[in-house]
């Protein structure tokens, strides 16, 4: 589709934190390719930073340019010269000039996406900011970012603030793998297949694993991970969220309400394998990370984690589920695997062979596919049936990917809640990794292993 430099979309997007880290990495690269399948809309960034409209374009394209280097340059202004600037601290006071700015044009709903850090206090000035200047109406969608609180308690006070102005259908909290292709691949695979199903339980599964690895370090996000660490960063979100699309049932419709109330079903009932403790939390920090900036000399922040949990129903009972994460690991990689249990007679163990499990790897990234290990005679000399991969995914069909703030930001527009979290999921998932934290917090200097 050829981009138009015209935006003929009612719908205008107000972006808090416009010249912050995920501004420029994520967010102007993927409103570009929306621009570029005709999707674009007006964008109004805000900041404490002082920019004129032309600074603020400059910087939009060249960001874009980084990000997407074989892009074309003249689509790229094109893209970025639709941009404005509006310099504003959060407070009622600092956002007259916005309010006055966004009322010539009552007719466009509003868009505000919160790229800042979704902490109580400024995220309450801003909500005053916005409703001391009536810019929050009936059509207005308001969208953050995790790490949504700090804690059961502190993001239980923002939903509870944000519920004051908002319905929770106006309230759109991202965790952007659920926007990740693959990730949204996952109920079709399980429900569209009803093959799966069938044997999706702890009858015929041995163990379920999920892991996030990344090889970068924290970079320089020092003051943030100090208060952070591993498990509140990746696997209070992220890594919950994929064990939920992996095990929940199915839902009663596509629909992100019946999504939700699957997925909360399974944080109800999560525990720590066995209901023991300490046997199932690993946490390690790895070499140099001391050193990095903002960083205490004797930091015991973990930088990589591991829970062994379960699933107490009759369904999965007894079924290890290990989620863990790392930073500074040796490859980048975000897997689900699930593994089946060994038929309990093998008619190759005869030949001394003994068969692999059955498996299913979902490469989440970098690779997004999907692999399926099955036992098969082929070109074997001795009678043997040896592992095989049946391999399918987004690599064999490059047009179809799409970078996961390009889904979000479509879905956000679109006000489909089908990539963001409810309330309550939010509040549940807190609530275990409260535990797990309380458990580790007295032992936290003998449990943290270097790497
Ligand atoms: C963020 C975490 O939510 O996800 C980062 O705060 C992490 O620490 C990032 O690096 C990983 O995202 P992705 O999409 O690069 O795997």
């Amino acid at each position: 589709m050829t981009p138009t430099t015209k935006i003929h979309s009612k719908k205008e997007l107000v972006l808090f934190g416009a010249s912050g880290d995920l501004a420029r990495e994520k967010l102007y690269p993927a409103l570009f390719d929306l621009f570029l399948r005709d999707e674009g809309i007006k964008v109004t960034g805000c900041g404490r930073t002082r920019f004129t409209d032309a600074e603020f374009q400059t910087l939009v394209s060249r960001e874009v340019a980084a990000k997407r280097p074989k892009a074309d340059q003249a689509q790229i202004q094109a893209f970025a010269s639709s941009f404005r600037y509006i310099p504003s601290d959060y407070s009622v006071e600092g956002m007259r000039a916005l309010a006055e700015v966004l009322k010539k044009t009552p007719e466009r709903s509003l868009f505000f996406y919160l790229a800042i850090p979704s902490e109580y206090e400024i995220i309450a000035l801003l909500m005053e900011g916005l409703v001391g200047n009536q810019l929050l109406g009936e059509t207005s969608c308001l969208a953050l970012e995790k790490p949504f609180g700090f804690d059961f308690s502190s993001a239980k006070k923002l939903n509870t603030l944000l519920a004051k102005h908002l319905s929770e259908a106006q309230i759109y909290r991202l965790d952007h793998y659920l926007a990740k292709d693959m990730v949204r691949d996952l109920l079709a695979l399980r429900f569209a297949n009803p093959i799966f199903e069938p044997i999706w339980n702890s009858r015929f599964i041995h163990d379920i694993r999920i892991s996030i690895f990344e090889k970068e370090g924290i970079r320089k996000r020092g003051q943030y991970y100090e208060r952070s660490g591993a498990i509140r960063d990746m696997l209070q979100n992220h890594a919950l969220q994929l064990l939920a699309f992996t095990v929940m049932d199915q839902p009663q419709s596509l629909k992100p309400e019946s999504i939700h109330q699957e997925k909360i079903k399974v944080f109800r009932k999560l525990r720590l394998f066995g209901n023991e403790k300490l046997g199932n939390i690993r946490i390690g920090q790895y070499e140099g990370y001391r050193k990095e900036p903002f960083v205490a000399e004797d930091s015991l922040v973990e930088t990589k984690a591991s829970l062994r949990l379960e699933i107490d129903t009759p369904k999965w009972r007894g079924i290890p589920i290990t989620i863990e994460t790392g930073k500074k690991m040796p490859e980048r990689s975000t897997d689900i695997i699930v593994t089946f249990k060994k038929p309990e007679h093998s008619l190759w163990e005869a030949s001394g062979c003994s068969l692999a499990e059955n498996r299913i790897r979902i490469n989440v990234q970098p690779k997004n596919d999907i692999r399926l290990r099955l036992n098969s005679e082929f070109s074997t000399e001795k009678k043997c049936a040896l592992p095989t991969d049946l391999r399918f995914g987004f690599s064999d069909n490059e047009e179809l990917f799409k970078e996961p703030y390009d889904n979000a930001l479509h879905d956000f527009f679109a006000h489909d809640q089908g990539t963001f979290l409810n309330a309550e999921e939010v509040l549940m998932s807190w609530k275990l990794t409260d535990s797990i934290l309380g458990i580790i917090r007295p032992v936290r200097a003998q449990l943290l292993k270097k790497y």
